[in-house]
């Protein structure tokens, strides 16, 4: 049965009538058009749903949309501020951090989330977070680059 839920994404409350048991990922990307947001194993296994809900990387392809209510979601979409992209953002862009894409928004949420943390992250605290977010094209060398150079950029003006 549906029922009315108020979500607060990325700086907006989104109110919606649904079914509270489907996925945070089908309500983001079909009734709000967040596609940024990608469906990848469907099994909580590969990471490229990622979101970040109250500041942490959560993965909710299986997970019910009422468990996200009254709690801060970010989505890729509300990253950038405007026309000024996230230091992350900017890091993957001048790496070429790249090839298809797909998994690319769940790694940069992840890496934002590392970085809120440790804004200078070691080479373990970069592998450790980001273990299980998976790459299906194997770009990890120039992730693991981009994210090094988003912890730089974000030291440096501190
Ligand atoms: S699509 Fe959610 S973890 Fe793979
Ligand atoms: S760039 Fe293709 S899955 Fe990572």
């Amino acid at each position: 049965m549906d029922v009315t839920l108020k979500l607060k994404i990325n700086g907006s409350v989104r109110t919606l009538e649904t079914n509270p048991e489907r996925p945070l990922l089908d309500v983001l990307r079909e009734d709000l058009q967040l596609t940024g947001t990608k469906y990848g194993c469907g099994e909580g296994q590969c990471r490229a749903c990622t979101v970040l809900i109250d500041g942490r990387p959560v993965t909710f392809c299986r997970l019910p949309v009422s468990r996200a209510e009254n709690k801060e979601i970010v989505t890729i979409e509300g990253l950038a501020k405007g026309d000024v992209l996230h230091p992350v953002q900017e890091a993957f862009l001048q790496e070429g951090a790249m090839q298809c894409g797909y998994c690319v928004p769940g790694m940069i949420l992840t890496a934002t989330s590392l970085l809120e943390k440790h804004p200078n992250p070691t080479e373990d605290q970069i592998t450790e977070w980001m273990n299980g977010n998976l790459c299906r094209c194997c770009g990890y060398p120039k992730i693991m680059a981009a994210v090094r150079r988003a912890g730089e950029v974000k030291t440096s003006i501190r």
